[in-house]
């Protein structure tokens, strides 16, 4: 979805990546206040791309706030612990670092090490944040990509009678804490965060249906034996994950790439251990469940 718009804060020029989903935004510098005319063409350039990237950024954490809230509400993160926060100086309350980095031993938030399935942020709470924001701030020699999967297309992929069949069911998804593991059998749903989804969700915004189900945080299709859900779960997260509908971002250090959780999933690939990766991350609040 190529294009571009003129606003008085400059050109925002939209360069469509060379894949299925996601483009450059380009002309914008996020750390100065964004006309009206561009926050209307950002949103209108995620919406039509579903990620959007800009290059080249010189963010401070305050900045990315600041950046985040003129698109939103932005949401607080539960991590990292006021404990780490305390050995961090000037860290924003809505800003969450995403990181393998250790202090004295302890994760900034939850380890993020190595690879991480394909999943949608929060997609096991009532109201998910709408968007995810990742500010590049350290990487590794080589890995850790992020790669994106476009669930419009996963749900225009489904074969007809599978469609037909899960039309109206709902997905239990819960948040189990691990990375490359599907959630436990035995869920003890006391103790993880959980919340039952449509399998099939509409995008408030462009009124198009998307797949809502993903290999790391989805436990069962409601009202199903076990087998069977198994079974279209494994079927739904083959189309979903088909390397055909995903883009792969490759990091440089000073990207802002932004997601909507809402017809996007998201995996990372896996880097050495012995090296640092770090990006802040902020959000944008929902206002209301899927459906
Ligand atoms: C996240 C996430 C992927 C990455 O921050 O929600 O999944 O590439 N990050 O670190
Ligand atoms: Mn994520």
């Amino acid at each position: 979805m190529a294009g571009a718009k003129v606003t008085d804060t400059g050109v925002v020029e939209i360069a469509a990546f060379d894949a299925p989903l996601g483009a450059e935004l380009r002309g914008l510098d996020l750390r100065e206040k964004l006309s009206p005319e561009a926050v209307r063409a950002v949103l209108q350039a995620w919406y039509d791309n579903q990620v959007i990237v800009f290059r080249d950024q010189d963010l401070s954490p305050r900045q990315l706030v600041d950046f985040t809230a003129q698109l939103g509400t932005p949401g607080v993160p539960r991590m990292p612990s006021q404990a780490v926060r305390d050995v961090i100086p000037d860290l924003p309350p809505e800003v969450m670092i995403v990181s393998n980095v250790r202090i004295d031993g302890k994760p900034l938030g939850l380890p993020h090490d190595g690879e991480m399935w394909f999943h949608s942020d929060m997609c096991y709470a009532e109201i998910p944040h709408t968007a995810t924001m990742l500010y590049s701030v350290e990487l590794p020699s080589t890995g850790g990509n992020t790669l994106f999967a476009d669930m419009y297309a996963a749900y225009e992929n489904l074969r007809p009678e599978t469609r037909a069949r899960l039309e109206g069911k709902k997905a239990l998804q819960v948040h189990d804490y691990k990375r490359t593991e599907r959630p436990g059998v035995d869920l003890d749903l006391t103790k993880v965060g959980n919340y039952a989804h449509p399998v099939f969700i509409t995008h408030p915004e462009t009124g198009r249906k998307a797949v809502y189900v993903n290999r790391l945080m989805t436990a069962r299709i409601e009202g199903m034996e076990r087998v069977e859900s198994d079974a279209f779960l494994e079927e739904l997260f083959s189309v979903a994950e088909d390397p055909s509908i995903v883009y792969e971002h490759v990091w440089r250090t000073g990207d802002l790439v932004i997601w909507d959780n809402r017809c996007i999933t998201h995996a990372r690939t896996d880097f050495p251990d012995n090296e640092r990766r770090l990006l802040r991350r902020t959000t944008l609040l929902g206002t209301e469940a899927p459906q």
